[in-house]
């Protein structure tokens, strides 16, 4: 087995490495002075069980980097390729919502299976369907078994699960039933890409203390505003968690000044640099993946390490 990992996200592979008591692999990124990418594995692979690292959150040249990094352990006669993709970006448009768009997360599985890769490990899609974009084996992790550990052992009372919109409802109503809680949905609007609106609250808030959970936050506009409209409906305290925390433009800001009083994210994108939220806190997934890396070489389940997932 071995691990490598391109850019976007070198810390997280680099505690995956240590869980699997192993090291991530010699490779050798560069670029040319227009900014072509250049890689190359500084280590024999020939035979080998890879497990390329790259989540594929903006800019596009991390989706890029991990398809000359796919190409490139072919070319090397690398035995098997997984593409451990922690996040999988672009997968917002997952179908034709209006017409003369993309469907860019179709077009990435194609790019991902056309540059070579065997199979594909990722966590929490935007939407699991996602899957069949691809016709190569994938393994479907969710971030809930780290999350529901995490809320369990802080035992809120009158709990209440909260889906910031119709698209997370599913996942929700898999921690309300683990979680013991009650459920309620956000009838949220995009009128365009970075804006939302919360219409209608379904279900009962009013005395509740809520947990809002979504796969990813981006500009922070949907979670913010789904929190804002708890507390009008009389909503206690409100804490909040997300998989992949993008957190672009003034996103921690939004939720420094929401009356989210703790917003739990993964690690399967790094927060930038500089950036700090007394609010924020950030658990590893790590353990998760890597664990899920050591079934897939070991050829044992990985379902077995979820419970509750429908
Ligand atoms: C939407 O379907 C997603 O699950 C997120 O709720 C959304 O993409 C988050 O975007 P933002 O943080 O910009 O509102």
């Amino acid at each position: 087995m071995k691990i490598f990992t391109g850019s976007s996200n070198p810390q997280l592979a680099a505690k995956i490495a240590t869980y699997l008591n192993t090291r991530v692999g010699d490779s050798q990124l560069k670029h040319f002075s227009d900014g072509e990418i250049w890689f190359k594995y500084n280590e024999n692979i020939r035979g080998c069980d890879v497990f390329l690292m790259q989540s594929t959150q903006p800019p596009a040249e991390h989706l890029m980097e991990l398809l000359i990094m796919i190409d490139a352990a072919k070319r090397s006669s690398a035995k098997r390729i997984t593409a451990v993709i922690p996040y999988f970006g672009y997968a917002r448009q997952d179908r034709k919502d209006q017409p003369r768009v993309a469907i860019t997360a179709k077009l990435v599985a194609d790019l991902v299976d056309a540059a070579g890769a065997d199979r594909v490990l990722t966590m929490d899609l935007h939407a699991a369907q996602i899957q069949g974009f691809f016709n190569i084996p994938f393994d479907h992790l969710y971030a809930s078994a780290i999350f529901m550990e995490f809320f369990k052992s802080k035992e809120i009372p009158e709990l209440c699960v909260v889906a910031p919109d119709i698209g997370a409802m599913k996942m929700a109503r898999a921690y309300a039933d683990t979680l013991g809680a009650s459920l309620a949905v956000v009838d949220k609007r995009r009128p365009s890409q970075n804006i939302s609106e919360v219409m209608n609250i379904i279900g009962d808030v009013k005395g509740f203390n809520i947990l809002l959970v979504d796969d990813l936050i981006d500009t922070g506009g949907s979670l913010t505003q789904a929190a804002v409209a708890m507390k009008a409906a009389g909503a206690k305290d409100i804490y909040a968690c997300c998989t992949h925390g993008l957190l672009s433009g003034d996103a921690v800001e939004r939720i420094e000044k929401s009356p989210i009083c703790e917003f739990v994210m993964t690690d399967t994108v790094p927060m930038r640099q500089g950036v700090k939220s007394e609010k924020i806190r950030i658990l590893t997934a790590s353990k998760l993946i890597g664990e899920s890396i050591r079934r897939i070489y070991n050829e044992e389940s990985i379902s077995s390490l979820f419970i509750n997932q429908k």
